[in-house]
């Protein structure tokens, strides 16, 4: 039709696409001859090729088109350093940096801010610089969390977007397809590659009922994760539905669809409602909320829908849950609790409860917290644990600051964080504990690992809404039940907690606070990106080589691994996490994991030229500083793990040629053949044990590679004699191109150019 609706107030000339939806959907449903699930019909409104992508629910890989990308400052450099290496000016769809990450929590907001700008300003120099030359948005460190960032500016009803960040389906609360990928995802959108994702299955979720009095959202996805546990959402999409759904407010979808990431989902969804369009009015965008109506019958299930598995929660009976330690998916009812503690040894005093988060800081969560809090300042009582709170976004921040929350949070000797992830992803500089003390904290955030946020193994980490984290925090003990006991108060009398209350949506409207938005500016010609030369964390990628158009000929392995070797086996992450805008420093920690099947020892490999043994990025380095490729033996399953990108691009920045492995987890082989790296597997598993890490291969046949052939591989051994084996490759047309120009970023590059 004629109606231009942009997709958010921020960018000029983008404009939602629903016409393409109703168009791709016209050819599938003639193809696929039955009913769809809202996941479907959002997905496959996405498709690159409707009409020739095979669709099966859990088995083909389809190529999309997504409409945004959103990246966070952690994850953001390598995939900007990449993007730059393509030689691009713009990236081919909106995207956008998001600065949260980097922030540690130490003593509150403003100081804990001003000291993380002074020591990651080479990032986010770099960031700002580089968004502004290639024309991405940037939000600038104290705008938020990049989830709330979205669904308050961008999300929108029947979007797919990817982010490079786990919680990134926080955008499903908008009705957003929205997934968590790996930065080299993320480069191949901005690049304008189509994005590759395993069909999803579908599970639906049917909610009935009402939610009411103490329970929440929250509690909504706390339930499901203890039924599907943190492996039940993998390959799927979990689809809310059901006359429930009208009982949550938007930004409360937002926080079911956000800790979906917990069960290993693709993402999570809600269908598109009044209550989505009244976020999208209180945040200036009325328009998206008309189209979306006039749009309303492809933002819902078809009648008749099938799901690969259906839930049934009944709103009005589930009660509050608390879920941990240490995992998400152990829920007890909040009345369990007491009982629970006892007899698990978790210790019983609460040391901290943090409030907000990307998962829970809307307005709704803070007022129904201060609601909680105020109630237990009147009746006089105390915190009894420290209490924080995250507000999610400026906007928030400055909407309950306005509005008394923030006062009544400081009133109580709470500690106002930035805005930003801090505890959330271990950026907390915790004092009160020692390092191995047993001790307990609950959240109102997402994940619980050992570890996750105070990077204590002894810590019992118990996530929940920020209404049981308020309450709990008044009571200082997990023997507490805030809808059944009461708590003495200096008076003698004892004080029960009424029922939280607060607002979906601020009476006042919100306030936007700071602005803190830098949008790319009109002339971009005359950025310079800044990377300083010096740097240790920041390093400009030079492209890969293109291929010599030869066969490779006696060829080093440099290492022949055994059994096990994860993205973490080939680039390790703690310390070197620091590194990973700079490939040549990150670079020294490839493979320093894997097992050498030679000598059992995990980096010590042989120099086959000079006969010393060394570590392997060391070895492999003196065989590229000498002119000599080199080749990586893997056995199962090689690469499993993440999409990490680094354990792709190390290989072929030190020199490597090809892993030859028995399998490969899929996506680590995708990366590699991305990077230009040849992905091989032994056509005969068994030939794994033929070689040796002190043969040299040959790999014979790359002039007449093609789909389907298998290459020969000679190994030559240390002792003159040799083996002959064939290896086959799952490589298509255009991933052979990729090989050829060195890298799929310089085959884009060579097509923009022409
Ligand atoms: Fe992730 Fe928590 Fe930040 S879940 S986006 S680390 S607030």
């Amino acid at each position: 039709g004629d109606t231009k609706v942009p997709m958010s107030r921020l960018e000029k000339d983008v404009y939602i696409n629903y016409q393409r939806i109703e168009d791709n959907l016209a050819i599938v449903r003639e193809r696929l001859k039955r009913p769809l699930t809202l996941s479907e019909k959002i997905v496959y409104g996405h498709l690159d090729d409707a009409v020739n992508q095979d669709i099966e629910r859990g088995v083909s890989y389809l190529r999309l088109r997504p409409d945004r990308v959103a990246c966070q400052d952690a994850t953001a450099q390598m995939a900007l350093l990449q993007f730059m290496s393509a030689g691009m000016d713009t990236a081919a769809v909106p995207t956008t940096v998001h600065c949260d990450h980097l922030i540690e929590a130490q003593v509150g907001g403003v100081k804990d801010l001003a000291r993380a700008i002074n020591i990651n300003k080479e990032v986010y120099d770099f960031l700002a610089t580089a968004t502004a030359k290639y024309g991405l948005g940037f939000w600038k460190p104290g705008s938020g969390i990049i989830h709330q960032i979205i669904l308050e500016n961008y999300a929108f009803p029947g979007g797919l977007m990817i982010g490079t960040d786990s919680h990134t389906p926080n955008a499903g609360g908008l009705g957003m397809v929205a997934c968590g990928v790996g930065g080299a995802d993320a480069v191949d959108v901005m690049a304008d590659l189509p994005w590759e994702l395993k069909c999803p299955k579908v599970i639906g979720v049917n909610l009935t009922g009402k939610i009411g009095g103490w329970t929440t959202p929250k509690d909504v996805i706390l339930k499901v994760a203890g039924i599907l546990t943190v492996k039940g959402g993998t390959g799927a999409i979990v689809e809310y539905k059901g006359s429930g759904v009208e009982s949550l407010s938007c930004t409360g979808m937002a926080t079911i669809c956000n800790m979906g990431a917990e069960i290993g989902a693709t993402t999570s969804l809600f269908p598109f409602n009044e209550r989505m369009a009244s976020y999208l009015t209180a945040t200036s965008r009325a328009d998206i909320a008309d189209y979306a109506r006039k749009f309303a019958h492809n933002l819902k299930a078809d009648e008749g829908a099938e799901y690969d598995q259906v839930i049934e929660i009944n709103l009005s009976e589930l009660e509050p849950h608390i879920n941990g330690p240490f995992t998400p998916d152990l829920a007890t009812p909040i009345s369990k609790l007491a009982a629970e503690a006892k007899k698990n040894n978790w210790p019983e005093e609460i040391k901290v409860g943090l409030i907000g988060s990307c998962t829970n800081s809307s307005y709704e969560d803070m007022s129904r917290s201060a609601s909680l809090v105020n109630e237990a300042l009147a009746a006089g009582l105390e915190l009894k644990s420290k209490f924080t709170v995250t507000p999610g976004s400026e906007q928030v921040r400055a909407t309950i600051a306005r509005d008394g929350q923030l006062d009544s949070f400081e009133k109580a000797g709470g500690i106002v964080l930035a805005n930003a992830c801090g505890p959330c992803i271990g950026q907390w500089d915790r004092k009160d504990v020692k390092k191995g003390e047993p001790n307990t904290i609950v959240t109102s955030y997402n994940r619980n690992f050992t570890g996750r946020n105070d990077a204590n193994p002894a810590t019992h980490a118990f996530v929940a809404s920020p209404d049981i984290v308020t309450a709990l925090a008044f009571a200082g003990s997990l023997s507490f039940n805030p809808l059944a006991d009461s708590i003495p108060t200096p008076s003698g009398k004892p004080f029960r907690f009424s029922s939280p209350s607060g607002f979906e949506l601020p009476p006042r409207g919100y306030d936007p606070g700071e602005n803190t938005f830098q949008p790319p500016p009109e002339d971009r010609v005359s950025v310079q990106v800044k990377v300083d030369p010096k740097s240790d964390r920041l390093q400009l990628l030079k492209p890969f080589g293109p291929w010599d158009g030869k066969d490779a000929k006696e060829v080093p392995v440099l290492i022949k691994v055994k059994g096990k070797c994860t993205t973490d086996h080939i680039s390790a992450g703690g310390p070197w996490l620091k590194y990973r805008g700079h490939l040549e420093n990150i670079s020294q920690n490839m493979l320093i994991g894997g097992i050498n099947a030679e000598n059992g020892e995990a980096n010590k490999v042989l120099n086959q030229f000079d006969g010393s043994w060394g570590g392997v990025p060391q070895v492999a380095q003196s065989y590229r500083d000498a002119g000599k490729k080199w080749v990586v033996i893997g056995d199962h399953n090689y690469g499993e793990g993440s999409s990490r990108e680094h354990a792709a691009l190390e290989p072929r920045f030190l020199g490597g040629l090809a892993v030859i492995a028995r399998s490969f987890a899929r996506i680590h082989e995708t990366n590699l053949k991305k990077q230009g790296m040849l992905a091989l597997t032994f056509a005969d598993a068994a030939d794994y044990d033929k070689i040796r890490g002190t043969d040299k291969l040959d790999i014979v046949g790359l002039t007449t590679f093609a789909p389907g052939k298998n290459l020969k591989v000679v190994v030559h051994h240390e002792n003159g004699s040799t083996d002959e084996i064939e290896v086959a490759h799952s490589y298509n047309e255009t991933q052979i191109e990729w090989f050829k120009a060195g890298s799929a970023l310089n085959l884009m590059a060579a097509k923009a150019k022409a």
